[in-house]
C-alpha cells in the first residue's frame, strides 16, 4: 500500500524536468499500490546549483491521482524547467490514506517544518506516533497534518538539532529516528543539510533500490565497483562474465556494511517499493531487508544493518530483474486488467513451464523438491491467505485432500491470526500472496515460523518478503499484475497448487489415470482459455444487461464454490455492486429468502459429481420465479431450458473446470464496471499490495 519512489543522479547532469518527469513517472508505475493522493520533493529555488547559497526542498502535493499532481506542476508557471544539475535527489510518493482523509496536507513527503527541513515519504503505519507525537509537541513542534509520518520528519529534525556529533551523517541519524518507530514501515529521507544525498530503509514493507551505470552515461563513464567483505573489488561487467550468467549473482558482503563504490564517476539510483518503478531504468536491483539503512552520498550506497540477528544471511545480491518492460505497459488494451484477463493463456503456461513433464506425465516443482519427504510426513496441510489467493486454496482443496490424503485446512489469514491458531511443529504452511507483501499472509507466516512449522510460499513476486521468509515455496510466474483486482495471478495460483497435488501424488500407482487425465487437461487448457476469452463480446452484451442492478448472486458448489466467492469478489470490487458467492448446497439455509423474480442469479452448473445436486438448486431458484444466468457445459440442454441466459463452457476435468468457470465472470465484473464508469485498474478504497493489518 502506498508507492515510495526516489531518484537520485549522480555526476549525470539532469535538468529540472528530466527530474520531475522521471519521479512522476515512477509514481505512475506504483499507482496501483495506493492513489488517492501524491507529492514529491526536489530541489527548488530557480538558482543555478554552482551558485546556490542556501539549499531548498520544494514540495508538491495534491489530493487524487498522479495525474492531478501532474497537474499541479504544471501550473507552477514559475518554476524553471531547464535548471541543470549534476547531482540531486528527488523523493516521491502515491498514498493509500490510512491516517487522515486523502487530502494534500495529509499526502506525503510530510515535512519537519516549514523550511522542509527534513522531507520523507512513508509506506506501513507507524504504531506508536501518538507517543511521539505528544513529546514532540511538549517541545513546541507544531504538526499540520493528521498523518503518523509527520512525526517521523519532525523527529529529524529534532535529533538534527539536538546532535552532538557536528558530523553525524544523514544515516545515522536516520538510524536515531527509526531506532523510535515501532510498526511497519519503508521510509525514504530528503534533507536541505544534506544536500542531494537519499536515505531508504525499511522495517515490514518493502523497499528496493535499482543501481544504473550504463547507458546514457557520459564517455568518460567508469562503472560502479563491488567490494566483497574481503576487501577486493569487481568491476559489475567483468563480475557478470566471470559468473556467465544473466541470473542474480552473488557476491559476499559483510552484514555491517555493504558498498557499491569505488572509483564512481557517475551513477543513478532509483528507490522503489516494487520493480514496476524501475525496470525501464535498469534491472540490476538490491532488495532491502527489515532493518538496512541504504543511503546514497556522493554517488556511493552503502547499506548498513541496524541489527544483526544470530544465523542472519551474510550477503546482498545485486539481481538481475527478470521482467520486461512490455509486461508493465498496457499494450493494446485499454486497461491492465482487461490485459491481464487475456494474457492467461501465456500465463498459465509459464506456470507450468519446466514444470510439468506433459510426455512423461511428471511434475517437478524444484523450489519444494528437498522439503518433499519432509511434507510427506506432515499432520496436516495449512493453507493461509487473504482474498483472492484464498479463494484460489479453496479452489484447490479438494483435489488436494483427494491427491495428498492428508487433512487440509485453508485460512483467512486474519481470522487465523485473531484466534492463535494452535500450530504444531509438524504442520506444513503454506502462504498464498501474488504480492508477496499482505500484512495479514506475512505475520501469520511469522507466526507459524515461530512454532517450528515448514513454511512454503507461493507468491508472484520474486524478492517479496513472502518469498524471502518462508523456508521454500513455489514462484507462480503469471508475470507482474497491475490491475487491482486480481485475475491471472488467481489463475495461477490455481494451477501451482494443482502441480502441487500432483507432485506428492506423483508415487501412487492406484491413481495413475487420474494424474493422467489432470496432467492431459493442463497441457489443453490454454487453448480452452483461448476459446472462452472469445466469448467476450457475449459476456459485454450481458453487462449491458445487467450494468444498472443493484445486487447479483452466484451460486454453485464443489469445485466451483471457489468460482462463485471469487466472481462476486470480483464484482464488489469493481463494480460497488453488492455480490455474493452462495454455496448452493446452504442456499435453503437463508440465502434462498434473497431469490425472487427480480433478483439476478449467475449459477455455475457443471457436468461433475455435483451436477445433479446442482440442478436441485436450479429447480429450487426458478421455484420462486428467478431464470438465473447459467454457465454451464457446452450442450447441456437440460439446464438450460430453465436459464434466461446461458453461457456455454468447453469441458475439461472437474478440478479445472473452476479456471474456465473464472474467466467469464473476470470479464463481467470488468465490462460492468467500465459500463458503470469506474477507474477499473483502481478500484475506489483499494490497493494492491495490503501492506497494513
Ligand atoms: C483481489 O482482486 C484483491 N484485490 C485482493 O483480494 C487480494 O487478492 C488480497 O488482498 C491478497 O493479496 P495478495 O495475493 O497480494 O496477498
Amino acid at each position: 500500500m502506498c508507492g515510495i519512489f526516489a531518484y537520485i543522479n549522480y555526476l549525470v547532469p539532469r535538468d529540472r524536468k528530466f527530474i520531475l518527469d522521471c519521479l512522476i513517472k515512477g509514481l505512475q508505475r506504483l499507482e496501483y499500490r495506493g492513489y488517492d493522493s501524491a507529492g514529491i520533493a526536489f530541489d527548488g529555488g530557480n538558482e543555478s546549483p554552482d551558485v546556490i547559497k542556501k539549499p531548498e526542498t520544494k514540495i508538491v502535493k495534491k489530493k487524487g491521482k498522479v495525474r492531478a499532481l501532474e497537474e499541479e506542476l504544471a501550473c507552477e508557471k514559475d518554476m524553471k524547467l531547464d535548471i541543470e544539475y549534476d547531482i540531486h535527489c528527488g523523493i516521491a510518493h502515491t498514498r493509500w490514506a490510512t491516517h487522515g482523509a486523502p487530502c494534500a496536507i495529509n499526502s506525503h513527503p510530510q515535512r519537519s517544518d516549514v523550511n522542509n527541513e527534513f522531507v520523507v515519504v512513508h509506506n506501513g503505519i507507524v504504531t506508536n506516533y501518538r507517543d511521539i507525537k505528544k513529546v514532540l509537541e511538549s517541545k513546541d513542534y507544531v504538526f499540520e497534518s493528521e498523518t503518523d509520518t509527520e512525526v517521523i520528519a519532525k523527529l529529524c529534525k529534532y535529533v538534527y538539532d539536538h546532535r552532538e556529533n557536528e558530523d553525524m551523517s544523514f544515516r545515522e541519524l536516520v538510524e536515531v529516528v527509526i531506532a523510535q518507530l515501532e510498526g511497519a514501515f519503508a521510509l525514504c529521507f530528503k534533507s536541505i543539510h544534506y544536500p542531494s544525498q537519499c536515505v531508504g530503509t525499511r522495517r515490514g514493507s518493502p523497499l528496493l533500490i535499482g543501481v544504473k551505470t550504463k547507458g546514457n552515461l557520459s564517455s568518460n563513464f567508469v562503472p560502479i565497483l563491488y567490494r566483497d567483505n574481503r576487501g577486493r573489488e569487481f568491476q559489475d561487467d567483468v563480475a557478470y562474465n566471470r559468473e556467465g550468467t544473466d541470473s542474480a549473482f552473488k557476491r559476499s558482503f559483510s552484514t555491517t556494511d555493504f558498498e557499491v563504490s569505488g572509483d564512481i564517476k557517475a551513477a543513478e539510483y532509483f528507490f522503489a517499493s516494487d520493480a514496476s518503478a524501475i525496470i525501464e531504468h535498469t534491472n540490476r536491483v538490491i532488495y532491502l531487508e527489515d532493518d538496512d539503512v541504504a543511503a546514497v552520498m556522493d554517488g556511493c550506497l552503502s547499506i548498513h544493518r541496524m541489527k544483526k540477528e544470530e544465523g542472519e544471511s551474510m550477503s546482498r545480491e545485486v539481481q538481475t530483474l527478470k521482467m520486461e518492460i512490455q509486461q508493465i505497459m498496457k499494450g493494446n488494451y485499454q486497461y491492465f486488467m482487461q490485459k491481464e484477463i487475456f494474457e492467461q493463456p501465456e500465463s498459465v503456461i509459464n506456470t507450468m513451464r519446466g514444470r510439468v513433464n506433459f510426455k512423461d506425465k511428471e511434475v517437478i516443482l524444484g523450489g519444494l523438491q528437498d522439503h518433499l519427504s519432509e511434507i510427506h510426513r506432515c499432520r496436516r496441510l495449512l493453507f493461509i491467505a487473504c482474498g483472492t489467493s484464498y479463494h484460489s486454496a479453496i479452489a484447490t482443496r479438494q483435489l488436494l485432500e483427494e491427491l495428498t490424503e492428508l487433512p487440509v485446512v485453508v485460512e483467512l489469514a486474519s481470522d487465523f491470526l485473531d484466534r492463535r491458531t494452535p500450530i504444531f511443529r509438524d504442520d506444513i504452511c503454506f502462504f498464498i500472496s501474488q504480492s508477496g507483501e499482505t500484512a495479514d499472509t506475512l505475520n501469520a507466516l511469522r507466526y507459524c515460523k515461530k512454532r517450528g512449522a515448514l513454511t512454503v510460499g507461493i507468491t508472484n513476486t520474486v524478492g517479496s518478503s513472502i518469498s524471502r521468509e518462508t523456508t521454500c515455496g513455489v514462484h507462480i510466474n503469471a508475470g507482474p499484475e497491475i490491475g487491482v483486482a486480481s485475475t491471472k495471478a488467481y489463475t495461477s495460483q490455481f494451477i501451482s497448487l494443482v502441480m502441487f497435488g500432483l507432485v506428492m501424488n506423483q508415487d501412487r500407482i492406484s491413481t495413475r489415470s487420474r494424474r493422467n487425465e489432470i496432467i492431459e487437461a493442463l497441457e489443453n487448457l490454454p487453448n480452452l482459455i483461448k476459446e472462452v476469452l472469445e466469448m467476450d463480446d457475449d459476456i459485454k452484451k450481458l453487462a449491458e444487461e445487467l450494468y444498472e442492478q443493484k445486487s447479483i448472486l452466484l451460486m454453485g458448489r464443489g469445485f466451483n464454490y471457489a468460482t462463485c466467492l471469487e466472481g462476486a469478489l470480483k464484482i464488489k470490487e469493481l463494480t460497488y455492486l453488492h455480490s455474493e458467492g452462495i454455496l448452493a448446497g446452504e442456499l435453503k439455509h437463508g440465502p434462498l429468502a434473497l431469490v425472487d423474480k427480480a433478483m439476478p442469479v449467475i449459477m455455475i452448473i457443471m457436468k461433475d459429481s455435483m451436477y445433479t445436486k446442482c440442478q436441485n438448486a436450479l429447480h429450487e431458484v426458478t421455484a420462486r420465479g428467478c431464470a438465473p444466468i447459467l454457465i454451464c457445459q457446452k450442450g447441456d440442454t437440460e439446464s438450460q431450458s430453465k436459464a434466461s441466459r446461458v453461457i456455454e463452457l468447453p469441458g475439461t476435468v472437474d478440478c479445472l473446470q473452476g479456471i474456465l468457470c473464472v474467466i467469464p465472470l473476470q470479464l463481467l465484473a470488468f465490462h460492468t464496471a467500465v459500463l458503470r464508469g469506474y477507474d477499473v485498474d483502481c478500484p475506489r478504497n483499494l490497493a494492491k499490495s495490503v501492506t497494513v493489518e
